[in-house]
């Protein structure tokens, strides 16, 4: 992966593994290593909603129409690389997040920068009225947004923010947050979006950017060919675009996954009760659809 541009990446994880808490060796552990060693330090995970797709989503369709998030969750700190361990004979366990001034104000910046480009509005999500490296984040965040006196800025607590998601989504442009609540708060955040099998992400730092849904490796449904495969190749999309600025290809591959939902086809996840059962291909014949207009 080090000697490559960019990696487009699928997903792992193995219910083997989830159910043994005892597990010493986790392909999750892959992940991390992964995201640690190539310093994908910021995670952008946007949060549009293709129209055709309003009907799919469990929230109602007047509360959703125009919603469109750009997130950013830090990814090579917090809770998820700190020390942990048991002690007491194994009757106790912790996991200290840790996060470093520096580590904040890089995501905070980039953060910045896209809410620019965008409708210049940026949360920042925390639980600074309990946890200190919650307040680390928030000093650093009103500090950074010194220099971005043309952006409006508010700080959420990750509780409020999750409520707010569902009630009003308009409400967000760029959401900026730790690893943790990042994670929590996109899954919540792609059922704006219809399903987590629309959900692309881009995971970037200082050098090869990884390109990923976000979704997992869904074994339920493992060789059935139900697969919704277009968060994968809208994770393309986004590898076009930001690792080869490569602006009209990716747009193309956009275009092309919001021509094919135009035609009606839908995979399970996104499918409806008035979807016929013609339009619901299976996972290859979407992709040749969506072959077919790029
Ligand atoms: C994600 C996933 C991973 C995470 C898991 C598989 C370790 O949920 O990319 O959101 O928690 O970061
Ligand atoms: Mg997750």
């Amino acid at each position: 992966m080090r000697k490559s541009d960019a990696v487009l990446f699928g997903a792992v994880g193995h219910p083997k593994y989830d159910n043994d808490p005892s597990a010493k060796v986790r392909p999750e552990q892959g992940l991390l290593k992964m995201r640690k060693e190539l310093g994908l330090y910021a995670n952008l995970r946007p949060i549009k909603l293709f129209d055709e797709l309003l009907g799919a989503s469990s929230i109602k369709p007047e509360i959703l129409k125009g919603a469109d998030i750009l997130f950013f969750r830090e990814l090579t700190g917090d809770i998820y690389f700190g020390e942990k361990g048991r002690r007491n004979d194994g009757d106790t366990a912790y996991d200290i997040a840790e996060y470093s001034r520096y580590e904040v104000e890089r995501i905070a910046r980039k953060a910045f920068e896209a809410a620019r480009t965008r409708r210049k509005k940026l949360c920042s999500v925390d639980k600074a009225n309990v946890i200190e490296t919650s307040r680390l984040w928030r000093e650093v965040v009103q500090k950074v947004a010194l220099e971005y006196p043309d952006v409006e800025v508010e700080h959420q607590f990750v509780d409020a923010t999750a409520m707010l998601l569902i009630k009003d989504p308009r409400r967000f442009d760029v959401v900026v947050t730790a690893n943790l609540f990042g994670d929590i708060l996109t899954d919540e955040a792609s059922q704006i979006a219809g399903s987590m099998g629309m959900l692309a992400s881009a995971s970037i730092g200082d050098g090869t950017g990884v390109y990923e849904p976000i979704h997992g490796s869904a074994h339920d449904i493992t060789g059935k060919g139900v697969a919704n495969p277009l968060a994968s190749i809208l994770s393309a999309a986004l590898l076009l675009d930001i690792s080869f600025g490569m602006k009209p290809e990716s747009a193309a591959v956009i275009n092309a996954v919001d021509k094919v939902l135009k035609a009606g086809f839908r995979t399970r996840d996104i499918a409806d009760a008035t979807t016929p059962a013609a339009n619901i291909p299976g996972t290859d014949a979407i992709g040749e659809e969506v072959l077919k207009y790029i």
